[in-house]
């Protein structure tokens, strides 16, 4: 099962919570955390772009880098890992971003692979003028085939002459073509998403369900392959997850617990109001379900809180699913989550017992 790691790009990662650890993104902060991850045998890092943060207390969110400047930076100090950016594709010309690919491309040796969203809170584009208007909800997959189209086109020839609803291309060069296979993630959850990666995308990422229930999102596996078994093509799910570990279960409830005390209810409705205003996309575009959520503290994410054995056991659980190939991480504090993760947890992981990992050698070395 690969490994990956969702970049903290934003301020406090994925916690919207007053007791959790506070802090705003930074280039050197990223930069160490995907270094440790790369040296613990991760298999990729991933950032998301985010225009528009909730406020609150917290600010949650208030602070985000930018995706593919963060990215490129990543990708010069890293030599082995595999690094996606996420490109906002309502703001984000398809052939701006084939070529910023084919530059990450080149800079990253053949590593870099790219995330597309649709976007689906209205402020992050309404701010700059940039929302196409609420039927955008229920045209939005239609958008990104085109745009996709476009990428792969570009990818593929250097040339597009697509001429869609929504984009027209004429004579359209983008020159160097990257010279890797370019994947394409997309994080689809309703049916017109899921359709979309089954048609276009390399890898589908899901969000991982409930506390300590690691194979509850196993159902969209099952919802995927009724879309992959029409296009035929095989697009493997990757599910997201945030880990809370101690040295027991004890400690690591406790930090869970007081996440939640300090809950900021304040940046959790703005995020509730936002992802409410699409009416079209039906029950399981995730953020729609936060107020019905066990805990909306990290955005209704998969949560795996437990002793450092306990975790790596349920991680192991999450890859028996039929259909899925890796997991993406998120940790409350994620310097001290990669350490724990790349020296306490990995080395218990059925799932991950060929990593060469410096832990895992020099226990061959010891043995
Ligand atoms: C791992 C992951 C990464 C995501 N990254 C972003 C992002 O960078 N920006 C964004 O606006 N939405 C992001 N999303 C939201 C998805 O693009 C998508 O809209 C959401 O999962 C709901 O699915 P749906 O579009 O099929 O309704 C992400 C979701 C997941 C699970």
């Amino acid at each position: 099962m690969e490994i990956g790691i969702f970049c903290p790009i934003g301020n406090n990662g994925w916690l919207i919570s007053k007791n959790a650890p506070q802090y705003k993104p930074t280039f050197e902060l990223n930069k160490q955390i995907v270094q440790r991850a790369e040296h613990y045998g991760f298999d990729f890092a991933l950032s998301m772009i985010k225009l528009r943060g909730f406020g609150g207390e917290t600010e949650f969110w208030d602070y985000n880098l930018e995706s593919f400047t963060l990215m490129a930076g990543l990708a010069a100090v890293t030599s082995k890992i595999k690094i996606y950016a996420t490109s906002a594709t309502l703001v984000m010309p398809p052939a701006i971003v084939a070529r910023m690919a084919s530059t990450l491309d080149s800079i990253s040796n053949g590593r870099f692979g790219l995330n597309v969203v649709t976007g689906w809170q209205e402020a992050e584009y309404g701010q700059m003028g940039m929302w196409p208007g609420d039927d955008y909800f229920g045209k939005r997959y239609d958008y990104l085939s085109e745009y996709v189209q476009i990428l792969r086109d570009l990818w593929a020839t250097g040339q597009s002459d697509l001429k869609g609803e929504f984009f027209q291309m004429d004579d359209c060069q983008v020159k160097p073509i990257p010279k890797a296979d370019m994947k394409i993630i997309c994080a689809g959850q309703s049916d017109t998403g899921l359709a979309f990666s089954a048609k276009h995308a390399d890898y589908n990422f899901v969000f991982g369900k409930g506390l300590n229930t690691p194979t509850a999102y196993a159902g969209i596996n099952d919802r995927l392959k009724v879309h992959t078994d029409k296009t035929g093509r095989n697009v493997p799910t990757y599910v997201l997850f945030m880990v809370i570990a101690d040295e027991t279960d004890e400690k690591a409830q406790a930090k869970w617990q007081s996440y939640n005390d300090g809950a900021d209810f304040e940046a959790i409705d703005w995020l509730q109001s936002q992802g409410g205003k699409d009416k079209t996309s039906g029950k399981d575009t995730n953020i729609r379900h936060m107020a019905s959520s066990v805990s909306p503290v990290n955005i209704n994410m998969g949560t795996l809180v437990g002793s450092f054995e306990n975790v790596a056991s349920m991680l192991d659980e999450v890859g028996e699913i039929q259909g899925t190939d890796g997991v993406l991480l998120t940790f409350d504090d994620f310097v001290q989550g990669v350490e724990d993760f790349g020296s306490k947890i990995q080395p218990l992981m059925k799932s991950r017992i060929n990593v060469d990992t410096p832990v895992a050698s020099q226990a061959v070395s010891e043995a």
